[in-house]
Parts: structure tokens; sequence; C-alpha cells
């Protein structure tokens, strides 16, 4: 299975990853989470992408599509893939588009989920996420049993940078301009699947899953 999950900042691509990781066992591809490790490595790719994502702009496009590109070179990919966060630019969609063909893979689906701007600020100013398994948890909706800490794996929970207010509406206007058009982009290739993002976590995996079956 090769799926696409697209959606605004915090619509919940990356829980419903997570959930699919374990359901179709292929794995997550981010390329949030990609940048975010390179960051901390402080590699010189990381340092050049952290000056985008502390504004909420998006990193470059030959940055991330160079990603994308050695990432589908893995041999795990082989038995599919969710890419999660990518693309983000037409630019990005087409360079995929030509990328695939060349491997000769077909996407499944498009899984675009929809919410609106006040859930998404409400959700990622709450979002913390654990530093060792990351695993994701939000202060209200899904608190970890101990505060600060990961139930899964005892590891300690952190915010985000770029979940600050100021940043979370600089990154939903740059979704809208620039993401946003990817929607009509996959209607066109007859991939685009909507499903509505608010509700319980379990529940938006239900659509999905009865979507992909
Ligand atoms: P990235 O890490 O991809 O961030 P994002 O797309 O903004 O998405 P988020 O991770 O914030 O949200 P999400 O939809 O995954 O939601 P989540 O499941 O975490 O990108 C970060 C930056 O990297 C970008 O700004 C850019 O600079 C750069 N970048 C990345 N990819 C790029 C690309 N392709 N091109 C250029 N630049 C790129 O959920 C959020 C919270 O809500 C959590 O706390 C969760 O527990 C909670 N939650 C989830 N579902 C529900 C629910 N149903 N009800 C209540 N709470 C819920």
């Amino acid at each position: 299975m090769n799926l696409i999950l697209l959606g605004p900042p915090g619509s919940g691509k990356g829980t419903q990853a997570k959930m699919l990781v374990e359901k179709y066992d292929i794995p997550q591809i981010s390329t949030g989470d990609i940048l975010r490790a390179a960051v901390k490595e402080g590699s010189p790719m990381g340092l050049k992408a952290k000056e985008y994502m502390d504004k909420g702009k998006l990193v470059p496009d030959d940055v991330v599509i160079g990603i994308i590109e050695e990432r589908l070179k893995k041999d795990d990919c082989k038995k599919g893939f969710i890419l999660d966060g990518f693309p983000r630019t037409l630019a990005q969609a087409e360079a995929l588009k030509r990328l695939l063909a060349k491997k000769e893979i077909k996407l499944d689906a498009v899984i675009s989920i929809d919410v609106d701007e006040e859930e998404v600020i409400r959700r990622l100013t709450g979002r913390r996420t654990c530093k060792n398994c990351g695993a994701m948890y939000h202060i209200i909706f899904s608190p970890p049993k101990k505060e600060g800490i990961c139930d899964k794996c005892g590891g300690e929970l952190y915010q985000r940078d770029d979940d600050k207010e100021e940043t979370i509406r600089a990154r939903l206007k740059i979704y809208k301009e620039q993401t946003a058009p990817l929607i009509e982009y996959y209607k066109m290739e007859g991939l685009l699947k909507e499903v509505q993002g608010t509700g319980e976590i379990k529940e938006i995996f239900n659509r999905i899953e009865s979507i992909l079956s």
C-alpha cells in the first residue's frame, strides 16, 4: 500500500500514520521528522532547514525532494509506504510523480484530512512528543498517565519549537497558499479521498480504514 497523508498542520497526519504503520506494517515517512532529526544532529542540511522551520516556512523543494528520493531507495519501502507531510507544493508533487514513475510504483490513495483552524491551534499548542520513541500526546485530549513522561517508554516529553501560536498561524497560512492546491491536483489524478478529521482519534482511523479496505 502506497499512501500520502495530506492535511493542515495538526490535522492528525502523524497520529494516523503511526496507527497505519501498525496495521499495515509499512513505514511512515515524515519529512518533518527527518528534518527535525537533521536539526538535532546539527548537520549542514539541518542547520539550513531550521531557519525555515522556526519561522513556519517550507524548507526548499530541492532539499525535501532529495530526502524523499533517498528514503524511498531503502528496502523497507518495497512493501509500501505512508508519506506524511510530503508533498507540500505542486513542484514536490510533480517530482514525486516522476520519481514513482521511474520506479514503476503506483500510489493507491491520497488521504486528505480536514480540520478547522481553531481546532488546529487547540491541538498543536497542547501537543507533547516523546524525545525517545516519538509517541504523541495532547495535554488535554490524550494526556500521558504521568505528566511529562511517555507511557510507552518512560522517555521525556517535549513541546516542538514550531508549536507556538504565532508560528502555527504562519504554518496555516503557508498550508493554504502552497499545500491546499494539492487537494485539487490529486482530485484530478483520481486519487483523493477526503476524511473529516474531527472526532475521536480511533473514529478517524476507522474512517481511513474503511476507505482503504
Ligand atoms: P511537520 O512535522 O510535517 O508538521 P505539520 O505538517 O505542520 O504537521 P504536524 O506534525 O504539526 O501535525 P500532524 O497533522 O502530524 O498532527 P499530529 O498527528 O501531530 O513539518 C514541520 C515543518 O517541517 C514544516 O513547517 C516545514 O518547515 C518543514 N517541512 C516538513 N515537510 C516539508 C515539506 N514536504 N516541504 C517543505 N518543508 C517541510 O497531531 C497534532 C496534535 O493533535 C497531537 O497532540 C495529537 O495527539 C492531537 N490529535 C491528533 N488527532 C486528534 C483528534 N482526533 N482529536 C484530538 N486531538 C488529536
